[in-house]
């Protein structure tokens, strides 16, 4: 079975990326063969800088195998050292409805939030779909966000079989992570770069202790009073980061009343350092190797070309361009 994700390298990696995509692809290398890349030709839609792409393309590559995905075991590559993607996309984009990419979420949401209509956002679900089905991807690991160009993934696969011919494409099933869904940002709506609400994965002990302590949202409950856990932030956060007993500790707490909020902001500020604090020595190391970066993508990109070379070759003549 393979298992293909990618992630956009468009800023800082968060704790919602983390819980949201990153420690579930790490999870899923023991369920197949795993295709993981930064889906640089996607980031160039919102991030303008040439500097900020490759330094933000870096920076993921470092996190994601601090993260532990690993390199022997998964393909690791970016995706613009496949080219052919663009080919595919091309092909994919003469059975593509206008309308369709026309009714996509993350293309209104992005021009609501004042990025320029260009073709490239408009046509992101296109290129995605070239992503996936390039290298026969059987399950494809993504937030609930990315439902809807999963969707359309499928669509156009079978769109391509039923006019090429069965088989000319394998159709992906989707793997919707709905128990981490949503992680909540520190202001209670999503945790999201676009919203300034994050806490990033790999802040100093002094920025997560300022951003916990001072930004996150907590209700007027006074000290004494049992504190509501629905719509707890605070909760949900530790829910995430702490293990079984001491979420159980923080529940009864949270019912017995007595405790303030500050006391449980330190209880999640030190889960926070704790659960991050082997990620962040690995990552360390890694930056000190610059050349392990390299020689890992490099590895990644050889075997990723030769996946996708069989099946543009097939695609291709199915389609008569060859
Ligand atoms: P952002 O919203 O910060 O711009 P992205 O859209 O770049 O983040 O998301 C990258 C990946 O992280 C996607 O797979 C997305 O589903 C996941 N993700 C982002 N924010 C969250 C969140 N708050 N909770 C769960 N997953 C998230
Ligand atoms: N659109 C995805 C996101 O923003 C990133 C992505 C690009 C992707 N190509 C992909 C995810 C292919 C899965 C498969 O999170």
């Amino acid at each position: 079975m393979r298992i293909l994700t990618g992630l956009q390298p468009s800023g800082k990696l968060h704790v919602g990326n983390y819980f949201g995509a990153m420690e579930p692809a790490v999870r899923l290398q023991d369920e197949g063969e795993a295709f993981y890349f930064i889906a640089n030709y996607h980031a160039m839609t919102t991030v303008k800088s040439p500097g900020e792409l490759r330094a933000y393309t870096r920076e993921l590559a470092v996190d994601f195998l601090a993260s532990g995905l690993d390199p022997g075991r998964s393909v690791f590559f970016l995706q613009s050292a496949v080219p052919e993607v663009n080919e595919l996309a091309w092909i994919l984009s003469t059975v593509c409805p206008v309308s369709q990419l026309e009714k996509a979420h993350s293309y209104k949401d992005k021009v609501a939030h004042g990025f320029s209509p260009s073709h490239g956002l408009f046509a992101y679900p296109v290129l995605m779909a070239a992503d996936i089905l390039l290298y026969d991807s059987n399950l494809v690991p993504v937030g609930k966000d990315q439902k809807q160009h999963l969707e359309i993934t499928r669509d156009l696969a079978g769109k391509i079989n039923e006019a090429f011919g069965e088989g000319t494409l394998v159709v992906p099933e989707p793997m919707i992570r709905e128990a981490t869904a949503v992680v909540p940002g520190l202001d209670g709506l999503k945790m999201s770069k676009s919203y300034g609400n994050t806490l990033p994965l790999f802040a100093t002990p002094d920025e997560a202790k300022k951003l916990i302590m001072k930004k996150l949202v907590t209700d007027a409950t006074p000290l004494e009073a049992p504190k509501p856990r629905e719509n707890s932030t605070l909760l949900a956060l530790y829910r995430l980061l702490a293990g079984e007993a001491e979420v159980a500790a923080m529940e009864a707490d949270f019912d017995r009343g007595g405790i303030g909020y500050g006391e449980f902001k330190k209880r999640l500020l030190e889960a926070y350092l704790e659960r991050f604090q082997a990620i962040s020595a690995r990552r360390a190391e890694i930056l000190a190797d610059s050349g392990y970066i390299d020689e890992v993508l490099a590895r990644g990109a050889e075997k990723a070309r030769a996946a996708a070379a069989v099946v543009l070759d097939r695609v291709r003549t199915a389609v008569g361009l060859a």
